[in-house]
């Protein structure tokens, strides 16, 4: 379980809340919303909590797949298990090719980047690259190539920020989010090395085991992922 739930724990979330649990049944793993890491002034509808959560069920087929495990995903909206978000289940074998592999390389070492951008604009190859792989999810991604749209792009997300600065519940929320839920950096990873800005966590374990039925909930985080 460690090796598939902390994959999957290094995803990245809204302001670093982790807002999942996975519930361990015999024949599936549900991916569940954890609500109480909720952030209703900044994230009313609750979107970016589900983009969060749609980022750690990636990594949790992407860890699936690793182990040669073919994952069988359902998405359960409109309740279908009340919170739970998604079901995955075993479909059967899939080797990892050699691209499966670097993505799973990278999900320990990935961070998101804060860093200034390049004044040059990401070249078509990988822009392709990426707009392939958001389809691939079924999403999509919108490129602005032109000046106009990066300078309207860049005032709106400046005038949001803006707006989510001078709101007291806004800055509320955010403090309200547990301090357990910042990651700590892979063990060995140049990342635990750096200063990286985010908050120093406590070794403390959310791990919530049930022991009456075989349900196991687990808040899966790096030092959390020990499922009793
Ligand atoms: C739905 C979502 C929205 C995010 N929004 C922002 C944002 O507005 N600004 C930002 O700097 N990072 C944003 N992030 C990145 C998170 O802050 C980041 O994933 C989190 O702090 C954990 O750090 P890591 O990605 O380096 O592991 C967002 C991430 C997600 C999943």
């Amino acid at each position: 379980m460690r090796t598939v739930l902390e994959p999957a724990s290094f995803a990245p979330s809204v302001h670093n809340s982790q807002p999942w649990r996975f519930r361990l049944l015999p024949d599936r793993i549900e991916l569940h919303a954890d609500v109480e890491r909720s952030l209703s002034a900044t994230d009313p509808d609750a979107r970016e909590l589900r983009l969060s959560c749609g980022a750690a069920l990636f990594n949790l087929r992407v860890a699936l797949h690793g182990l040669g495990v073919r994952p069988l995903v359902t998405l359960l909206p409109g309740n279908a298990v009340p919170g739970a978000l998604a079901a995955v289940r075993r479909g059967g074998v899939l080797r990892p090719d050699d691209e499966h592999r670097a993505l799973l390389r990278a999900v320990p070492v990935r961070r998101t980047n804060r860093r200034p951008f390049f004044e040059s604009g990401v070249d078509g190859r990988r822009r392709h690259a990426l707009v392939r792989a958001a389809e691939l999810e079924r999403a999509w991604l919108h490129v602005f190539t032109t000046r106009e749209d990066v300078a309207r792009m860049k005032y709106l997300v400046r005038r949001a920020h803006q707006i989510q600065l001078d709101d007291p519940g806004a800055q509320a929320g955010h403090r309200r989010v547990p301090a357990t839920a910042c990651r700590p950096p892979p063990r060995g990873s140049a990342r635990r090395r750096r200063t990286s800005g985010r908050s120093a966590t406590s070794a403390t374990t959310v791990c919530r085991g049930r022991t009456t039925s075989r349900t196991r909930w687990c808040s899966s985080s790096a030092r959390t992922t020990t499922v009793r």
